[in-house]
């Protein structure tokens, strides 16, 4: 997900476009829709960021199937400080990264604007070891309802662009500001790793092959229809629930950008 979106394929920002009109852009809450909406001509017709975020809103379930799909390289949640005493993790969606920090830090704060991910991440977290640990938050990057200085680790996955609405110059601010002296900021899966790097941040990629692993043969060909048309003919062909992310046409998410606090 990014404001241009680079690691979506062509024909799924065709497909996502087509999901949603522009009388879907009630679901949003004022606070949504002046980061979401104001951009645009508020038609996700004619913009896929717009489109992923009714997606969120509307087809929670299908949009968490997906991302369960596509899970993280072992190396970045390994790379990731442990033993940390509050982490706070910004778009936390329906927790892809959040279920693995559960493990790496004594208080999680997750941030998350999305009420249906925020109720699909409660409910996870509620029926797994340890959830109590986490606490689910309502926010936004560029307004964290978090103190100054409060975590020893911030991240992001697959969440902060440039973009003013979806990050931006305030949103890694806000990031810079709740994380302590000494701390670690973290952008995991990054799509504009050169603004970044203008920005003092530093880059980790891990290798080996990776696969998205669907929940079965079925759901790979399901999910390609709908999140990679251009890949689904050959989905099909392979019959397989572990698909390469070169065939979908997407960077995997094996990659972060960091940058350490001064003590
Ligand atoms: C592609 S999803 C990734 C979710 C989750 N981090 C993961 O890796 O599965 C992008 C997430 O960013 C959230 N998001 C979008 N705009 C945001 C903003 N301005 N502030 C905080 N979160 C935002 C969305 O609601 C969504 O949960």
């Amino acid at each position: 997900m990014g404001a241009e979106a680079p690691g979506v394929p062509d024909g799924a920002r065709r497909e996502i476009r087509r999901r949603y009109t522009a009388a879907d852009v009630g679901v949003f809450t004022r606070d949504e829709a002046s980061r979401f909406v104001s951009s645009g001509d508020g038609d996700p017709q004619h913009d896929m960021v717009l489109a992923w975020e009714l997606l969120y809103r509307l087809e929670p379930e299908l949009y968490d199937r997906l991302v369960s799909a596509e899970r993280l390289h072992p190396g970045v949640v390994d790379w990731l400080p442990a033993g940390v005493d509050r982490i706070a993790e910004v778009g936390a969606g329906t927790g892809r990264l959040t279920m693995e920090l559960i493990e790496r830090g004594q208080r999680i704060v997750a941030v998350e604007p999305a009420l249906p991910l925020r109720r699909i991440l409660r409910r996870k977290l509620a029926a797994a070891d340890h959830g109590d640990r986490v606490m689910v938050k309502r926010g936004f990057f560029d307004e964290l309802p978090l103190p100054d200085d409060f975590a020893g680790l911030v991240v992001a996955c697959s969440a902060f662009t440039p973009a003013p609405g979806h990050g931006g110059e305030a949103g890694l601010a806000e990031m810079e500001r709740v994380c302590a002296p000494g701390g670690c900021v973290a952008i995991v899966w990054p799509n504009h790793v050169d603004w970044l790097a203008a920005r003092g941040y530093r880059y980790v990629s891990f290798p080996g092959p990776m696969a998205v692993e669907f929940g079965s043969r079925h759901e790979a060909v399901e999910l390609a229809e709908i999140f990679f048309p251009e890949a689904a003919d050959e989905v099909r062909q392979r019959g397989s629930r572990k698909v390469p992310f070169e065939v979908l046409g997407i960077n995997p998410p094996r990659d972060l950008a960091f940058k350490v606090l001064a003590g």
